[in-house]
This record gives structure tokens, C-alpha cells and sequence, in this order.
């Protein structure tokens, strides 16, 4: 019986081990736009510079993934980036640039995955619950008391050991576990129940995390876990809270920015870039290279105004 479980264990975990061998180094990860609603903006989208700070903080390159492409642009895109993240903010999410594009990349990172071809995928808040629409087809979500707490996670039974969270140090994780250093700023949320109640979900994720706002129970962070069924291994990741806020943004008082929440977000940015280091990926030129990265875009000092999110936004016209 022993052996057994042994042997299953390495069967589902031989992907990866047989990825390792070959390490890409100069990672380069896609963070997708979203619409700008401010009438006084100077600009019709933008990105949050903490989602690049957090990547560029573990060792990636950047490229602004912009909405309103078409298919044919989002495809050359995709093929030359090692991942793609999907940001928090207030998108609808279907009718949005951002769900529109978010789709077309998900699709993309389905294929590839399901052809041998690592591509990961991360999605934070807003990026969390579009991928709850994408997998399922469903709006699924529900209110919850969650738009300006920090909270620390519960862990469910055997979530240590997951793609994610096995590589962190003990120290981290229990920090994660005891101490309140995940963000929320979310009205909505993927209740246990909804999640448990998806056949779409419940095949496709594995609740890594839940919390609650004293009275829901919610999903807070998941994982793709197609690995044992259909020895497959889709690097899809998901959380419901802000690992990328606390050593950038300083817009709010309930960011935490102690030690151990500066440290969490490190090892959160290095777990990611880690799996976009097993893509091979890359743009077909030098130059297509350095015209495509963030580099190209100029910094705004957003978070002076009273009621600012962000403290520096790169806005496109
Ligand atoms: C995207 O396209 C929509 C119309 O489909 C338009 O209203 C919107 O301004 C465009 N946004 C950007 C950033 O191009
Ligand atoms: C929402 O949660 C906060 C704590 O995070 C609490 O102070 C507040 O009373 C709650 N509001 C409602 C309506 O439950």
C-alpha cells in the first residue's frame, strides 16, 4: 500500500521533474492591461507598477499586455512571453477588454499546457475571479465583508505540500498562517460552497487557502491540479488576496508592511518567476524584444491624490 502511494506520487510529479533539467533564465512575463474609468485620466488603460515591481523583484522582465488586440496579436504575444499575469482591479468581467483578452490568453495557455508546452498563469483579485469565470462559464461570485482587511490564511489539509506553497521556508508559511499579512480588497468572493457545488471548478482547482469575513467562508488561494488525472500539468495559480501590495503600495493603512509580509510577497514573486523559468519561449528578434518591454513606458506618481490605490501607474493612451 506503501508503495503504492510512492509510486503514484512520482508518476504525477515526473512532468516536472523531467521540465527541471532545462532552466530559462531571462524569464519574460506578460501583465495584462485594464480599462481606465477615471473621465479625468489621462489614458484609456493602465497597469499597476507593484504587479511589475514583484515580478522584476524575483528576476523577471515585464511586458505590458494591452486590451483591445486582436487574436492574431495576443497569439504572436503569447508565444514570445514565459507567462502571463492577470492583475487585480475593476474589470467586468466579461464584457471588459480585460476579460476579452484574459480569455484569449487563457485558451492559449490551456493549449499550450495540454501540448507539453509549460506555460504559467497567475491571477490576483480581479484575476482570481476571472479565472473562476473562464474555467466554470459562470459568474459565481458572492458579496463578502472584504474590501479593506488583512488576513492571515487558512491553510487546508495538505496545502503545504502543494506546487505552490512547498517550495516556501517554514518560517514563511507559518507567518502566512498566523499573521494577518494578506491584503483583501475584494467585494466579491468564491464561497467554499460555490466552489464545492462546480463540477468546472472542483475538477480544475485545488483550494489551497479559504478565509472569512465572520461569515462566509471563501476561497482565498488555488491552484491548477489536472496533474494526477490527466498527467498533464496545467501551472495555473490563483489568490484572492495581494501578494504584490505589500512592499509598494503604501495607499491604504491596512497594508501590511512588516517584515514577514515583505518577505511572504518575495517568496510568493519567486515561486511564479521560478515557474516561468520552464518556458522556453521567446520574441523572434532582439529588437521586437526591447520594443515589447515595460522598459518603453513611463512611471506616473499616482498616489498623492487623496483617494489614490496605487502609488505609481503606467497609463497608455
Ligand atoms: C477598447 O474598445 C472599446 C470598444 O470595443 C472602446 O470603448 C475602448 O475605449 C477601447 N479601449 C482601449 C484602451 O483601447
Ligand atoms: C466588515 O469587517 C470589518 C472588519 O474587517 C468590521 O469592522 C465591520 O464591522 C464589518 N462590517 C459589516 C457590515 O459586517
Amino acid at each position: 500500500m506503501k508503495l503504492l502511494t510512492v509510486l503514484i506520487f512520482f508518476s504525477c510529479a515526473l512532468p516536472a521533474v523531467l521540465i527541471s533539467n532545462k532552466r530559462n533564465d531571462e524569464p519574460i512575463i506578460g501583465v495584462l492591461a485594464q480599462e481606465l474609468r477615471s473621465a479625468s485620466s489621462p489614458g484609456t488603460s493602465y497597469i499597476a507598477a507593484s504587479y511589475i515591481k514583484f515580478l522584476e523583484s524575483a528576476g523577471a522582465r515585464v511586458v505590458p499586455v494591452k486590451i483591445n488586440q486582436t487574436q492574431e496579436e495576443y497569439e504572436s504575444l503569447f508565444s514570445s512571453i514565459n507567462g502571463i499575469l492577470f492583475p487585480g482591479g475593476g474589470a467586468n468581467l466579461i464584457s471588459s477588454g480585460y476579460a476579452k483578452a484574459a480569455k484569449i490568453l487563457y485558451d492559449l495557455a490551456l493549449k499550450a499546457n495540454s501540448q507539453g508546452d509549460y506555460f504559467p498563469l497567475w491571477g490576483t483579485c480581479l484575476g482570481f475571479e476571472e479565472l473562476t469565470y473562464l474555467t466554470s462559464g459562470k459568474l459565481l461570485l458572492s458579496k463578502t465583508n472584504t474590501t479593506e482587511v488583512a488576513l492571515p490564511l487558512i491553510f487546508a489539509s495538505g496545502s503545504r505540500e502543494s506546487k505552490m506553497f512547498r517550495h516556501f521556508p517554514k518560517d514563511v508559511l507559518d507567518s502566512l498562517a498566523s499573521e494577518p499579512i494578506t491584503e483583501n480588497s475584494h467585494k466579491w468572493s468564491l464561497t467554499v460552497e460555490s466552489f464545492n457545488n462546480n463540477e468546472e471548478l472542483r475538477n480544475f482547482y485545488k483550494i489551497l487557502t479559504t478565509n472569512s469575513d465572520g461569515k462566509t467562508e471563501f476561497v482565498s488561494t488555488m491552484e491548477g491540479d489536472l496533474a494526477c488525472s490527466t498527467a498533464k500539468d496545467f501551472p495555473i495559480y490563483a489568490s484572492q488576496w495581494h501578494p504584490e501590495k505589500n512592499p509598494f503600495e503604501w495607499t491604504k493603512p491596512y497594508i501590511p508592511h512588516t517584515p514577514s509580509a515583505i518577505k511572504m510577497t518575495f517568496y510568493v514573486a519567486n515561486f511564479f518567476v521560478n515557474e516561468a523559468r520552464k518556458n522556453f519561449h521567446r520574441f523572434p528578434s532582439d529588437k521586437e524584444k526591447t520594443d515589447s518591454l515595460i522598459y518603453n513606458y513611463k512611471l506616473v506618481y499616482t498616489g498623492k491624490k487623496p483617494d489614490a490605490t496605487f502609488e505609481q501607474m503606467y497609463i497608455f493612451k
